[in-house]
């Protein structure tokens, strides 16, 4: 049957997923799988500080164009990931004093940006990610300690000036619900726009646990983002689970991935959903959780999982 892409652009939504460069390298089906699924791309980590600017000034785009050239290749879309986050930045620039660390902001805004603002396959951008701590109050970051609140609305404001038509995004993750820390973020980007800095969307990273429960509200929360005049979007989805895998949570983890597909499907504001990889050959949550994994719609060997299956019937339905 029809590939995701073909039938969440039916919808008018994108059907993305984050790519590493070392499989894309070296792996053919991962390649095929990444090329006829989908619709859009986010890098993974190859457009992230350390890989852009590892050394103030030298800028390295070898990684991040390897990515953008497959998606041209495979007429996809590209999202930028991310351009000011408090991880995978250089030490050289958490040591800056506030006014050489807000020039480095912006200039490496201006280049990174700046670098992709003629290609048509570069079509927004992370800003700013995960500025929040859970109980809704300013991350205690490097950027936050040193310039306040204002690197955000400056962190825009660079990025607008290095590519106009590009969709500016802020980022997070626990924002899927309605909870103190999505409230923080609704109350932010109501004030950025107020005050005519160009937040033009939101991104709910959406990394979900079966064994935490599925934010039933999730639908309800986009919706009143989108009335702040957003686009809304899903950018990182994973649903994990606690090894052992086995039928059942196979089965939980599809109505995880359905649900989050049929809210965007429901909200005209919501632009599509992006997968945080596609293969539990290639993922992040193992990495960081311990005795969790099998986050993702294929397995390690490249088989469809009922989350497959899920995603592409609510892409199809309707
Ligand atoms: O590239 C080095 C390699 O040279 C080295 O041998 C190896 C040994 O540890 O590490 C490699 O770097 C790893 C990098 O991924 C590339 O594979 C880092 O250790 C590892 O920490 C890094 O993890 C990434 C993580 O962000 C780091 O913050 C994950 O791949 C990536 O999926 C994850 O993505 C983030 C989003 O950007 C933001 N939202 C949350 C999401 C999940 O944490």
């Amino acid at each position: 049957s029809a590939p995701l892409r073909t039938h969440a652009a039916a919808k008018g939504k994108f059907i993305g997923t984050a790519l590493a460069t070392g499989p894309l390298g070296s792996e053919t089906t991962y390649r095929t799988i990444a090329g006829s699924e989908f619709n859009q791309i986010t890098a993974e980590n190859a457009m992230k500080w350390e890989s852009t600017e590892p050394s103030q000034g030298q800028f390295t785009f070898s990684g991040a164009d390897q990515i953008v050239n497959f998606a041209t290749q495979n007429n996809q879309q590209v999202h930028g990931h991310t351009l000011v986050w408090h991880q995978q930045t250089p030490g050289w620039v958490q040591g800056l004093g506030a006014t050489a660390m807000r020039s480095a902001m912006q200039n490496h805004i201006a280049q990174v940006v700046g670098h992709y603002a003629d290609n048509p396959a570069v079509v927004s951008w992370d800003v700013v990610n995960e500025v929040f701590d859970e109980n809704g109050g300013w991350r205690s970051s490097f950027w936050y300690n040193t310039l306040g609140q204002s690197f955000v609305a400056d962190a825009f404001r660079a990025a607008r000036a290095a590519d106009p038509d590009a969709r500016l995004c802020i980022n997070d993750y626990n924002v899927e619900g309605i909870n103190a820390k999505s409230t923080a973020m609704y109350n932010l980007v109501s004030s950025l726009r107020q005050q005519g800095v160009p937040v033009d969307c939101v991104g709910f990273q959406s990394h979900l646990a079966i064994q935490y429960g599925f934010p039933s509200d999730m639908q309800q929360n986009m919706q009143r983002f989108a009335a702040l005049g957003v686009q809304v979007r899903v950018t990182e989805l994973d649903v994990r689970m606690q090894t052992p895998r086995d039928s059942s949570k196979d089965a939980t983890q599809a109505t995880y991935y359905r649900n989050v597909v049929n809210a965007c499907l429901a909200v005209t504001a919501c632009a599509g959903v992006t997968i945080w990889g596609f293969t539990d050959k290639h993922s992040w949550v193992p990495d960081t959780f311990p005795n969790e994994g099998f986050a993702l719609p294929w397995d390690a060997n490249y088989q469809q999982k009922p989350a497959y299956t899920a995603v592409h019937d609510a892409l199809a339905g309707g």
